[in-house]
C-alpha cells in the first residue's frame, strides 16, 4: 500500500470490501478496489453525479450496479465461453492502489491489475499490466492504460460502463451522436443513425460506431449538464434498461431505470484494440458538470 495524503482513506465498505474515500478539496470520491470501481463522486457545490442502485450486490463474487465498472478483456458475453463473466473479469477481480497523490486541488489515484494464475486459466489466458489512473476533482479523469505483456499480439475490447444520475430519464437529453451510426443491441443490424438528440422512450442499448465524439446528458429536471470528453475511445455506449430489463435484473430496483443513464467510453466489437507485444493503449474519459443553462441558452 502507498503512503495516502491526508485526503484519502482506506476503509472497510460495504459488504466488507476495501474501499478508498477521497475527501479532496474540489471532489469527493469513493472507490472499492474490487474491479477499481468508483462508486461515487461528488465535484464539491454539485449533488452525487455517478448513480447506485439500491439493490446493488457487495460481495467479492459479484460485479457492484451503478458508478463506473471497468469492462475488461471483453464486453458483453465472451465471444466463445458460456461461462466467462460478462463484460470481463476486470470489475470482479481486486486491484491494487499503487499511488495516491493530492495535486493541487484534485486528487490522483492509480490502482493496478495483471494476469495471474486464475486469469490465465480462465478465458484469457494472456499476459497484461492494466493501470487506472483516477482523477478526482471538480472533473473526474479516468484513464485506463493496458499493456500487452504476452509475446503475442493479442485483441480486447474494453469500456468505462459510466452510470450518471439524473432526476427523470423522461426528461433527459443526450447530445453528441446526432447524424453517428449505431448498432441497436436489441434490434440487430443494419446500423442505424438519427439527426436528432438521444431522447428516451424504451429499453435503450446502442453502440455508437466510429465517434470521438464528446457527449452531453442533458439533465432537465434538474438544470445540470454532465459533459464526457474522451480519448482513445472509437465507440460510444448508451443503455437503460427500462422496465422489464430492470425487473428482471436482481440487483437493481424495479423502478430505479427513472433515475439513471449509461454514457459509456469503450472500445468494442470493431474498434476492440489490437496490441503487439510490449505496446500499450490508453482510453481517457473525462466528465464535467455545468448548470445546464450554461450549455443550453434557453429561448
Ligand atoms: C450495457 C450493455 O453496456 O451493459 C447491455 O450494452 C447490458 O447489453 C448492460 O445489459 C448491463 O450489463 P451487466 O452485465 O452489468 O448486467
Amino acid at each position: 500500500m502507498p503512503t495516502l495524503p491526508p485526503s484519502v482513506h482506506l476503509e472497510t465498505g460495504r459488504g466488507g470490501l476495501p474501499c478508498v474515500r477521497v475527501t479532496g478539496r474540489s471532489g469527493e470520491a469513493e472507490i472499492y478496489l474490487h474491479g477499481a470501481h468508483v462508486t461515487s463522486w461528488n465535484p464539491i457545490g454539485h449533488a452525487p453525479v455517478l448513480w447506485m442502485s439500491q439493490a446493488s450486490r457487495f460481495s467479492a463474487q459479484a460485479p457492484l450496479r451503478g458508478g463506473v465498472p471497468l469492462c475488461y478483456p471483453w464486453f458483453g458475453a465472451h465471444a466463445a465461453d458460456p461461462n466467462a463473466p460478462a463484460h470481463g473479469f476486470a470489475r470482479l477481480a481486486e486491484w491494487s492502489l499503487i499511488k495516491a497523490a493530492e495535486v493541487g486541488d484534485d486528487v490522483t489515484l492509480v490502482f493496478r491489475l495483471t494476469d495471474s494464475e486464475p486469469t490465465r486459466a480462465g478465458a484469457w489466458p494472456h499476459r497484461f499490466e492494466a493501470t487506472y489512473t483516477v482523477t478526482v476533482g471538480s472533473r473526474l479523469v479516468l484513464a485506463l492504460q493496458v499493456t500487452n505483456c504476452d509475446n503475442e499480439t493479442v485483441t480486447y475490447e474494453e469500456a468505462l460502463h459510466t452510470y450518471l444520475a439524473v432526476a427523470d430519464i423522461l426528461d433527459v437529453g443526450v447530445t453528441g451522436l446526432e447524424g453517428t451510426a449505431y448498432l441497436d443491441q436489441l434490434a440487430g443490424p443494419p446500423p442505424m443513425q438519427e439527426d436528432h438528440p438521444i431522447r428516451f422512450t424504451g429499453e435503450t442499448d446502442r453502440i455508437y460506431l466510429d465517434t470521438r465524439a464528446t457527449t452531453t446528458v442533458e439533465d432537465r429536471s434538474r438544470g445540470r449538464a454532465v459533459t464526457i470528453h474522451k480519448a482513445g475511445s472509437d465507440t460510444t455506449v448508451v443503455w437503460n434498461p427500462w422496465t422489464a430489463k430492470a425487473a428482471a435484473m436482481n440487483d437493481f430496483g424495479d423502478d430505479e431505470w427513472t433515475t439513471m443513464v449509461c454514457v459509456e467510453t469503450c472500445n468494442v466489437r470493431a474498434a476492440a484494440i489490437r496490441l503487439a507485444p510490449g505496446a500499450s493503449h490508453t482510453m481517457t474519459a473525462t466528465l464535467d458538470v455545468d448548470p445546464l443553462a450554461s450549455v443550453i441558452p434557453r429561448g
